[in-house]
């Protein structure tokens, strides 16, 4: 079968293997996912995870058990960069029903879906982020971004709107 794992994600998982005690590789998975889901724009294939269970010699459950458990990957297509705001107590306290209601009518998606040009995913509301001081915040590729505003976000909808990444 033909390799979709490029050298540089292949680097990646091999950084994180060898991280463990050997025979434990499979505590690689989740940074092997990421890196792997990342690369493929944001969401996860069959055949990747075929291909990572088999690149990181585990049997195949283990990587799809991984890949479905968590709500950081996703298994069907979504669009490029993922943004999750969180609407927990604190969050909602401090606004984030705006900060989503402003979000759903710039992208003109509603949560759960992504942009038609498929470079953004409007995640569905995330549980409590463990980042309540910074509220209201929201995750955008992973990533936090805390005490948001309305125009917060529209300068980080412009940057993803212009990225390339
Ligand atoms: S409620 Fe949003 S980070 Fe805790």
């Amino acid at each position: 079968m033909e390799t979709l794992l490029p050298k540089n994600i292949t680097n990646t998982i091999d950084h994180w293997i060898q991280k463990f005690p050997q025979g434990k590789q499979r505590s690689a998975i989740i940074a092997a996912l990421h890196a792997v889901q990342h690369h493929n724009k944001g969401f996860l294939t069959n055949d990747l995870l075929n291909q990572v269970a088999d690149y990181i010699d585990v049997p195949k459950m283990n990587v799809y058990e991984v890949a479905t458990f968590y709500s950081m990957f996703q298994t069907k297509p979504v669009g490029k960069h993922e943004i999750a705001v969180c609407n927990n107590i604190s969050c909602m306290l401090r606004g984030s029903n705006e900060i989503i209601d402003h979000l759903e009518k710039k992208l003109s998606i509603g949560l759960g879906e992504s942009t038609p040009d498929g470079n953004i995913f409007l995640k569905k509301e995330e549980e409590c982020l463990a980042a309540c001081t910074g509220a209201p915040m929201m995750m955008v590729d992973h990533i936090y971004i805390e005490n948001l505003t309305i125009k917060k976000v529209d300068e980080i909808l412009e940057r993803l709107q212009k990225s390339n990444d």
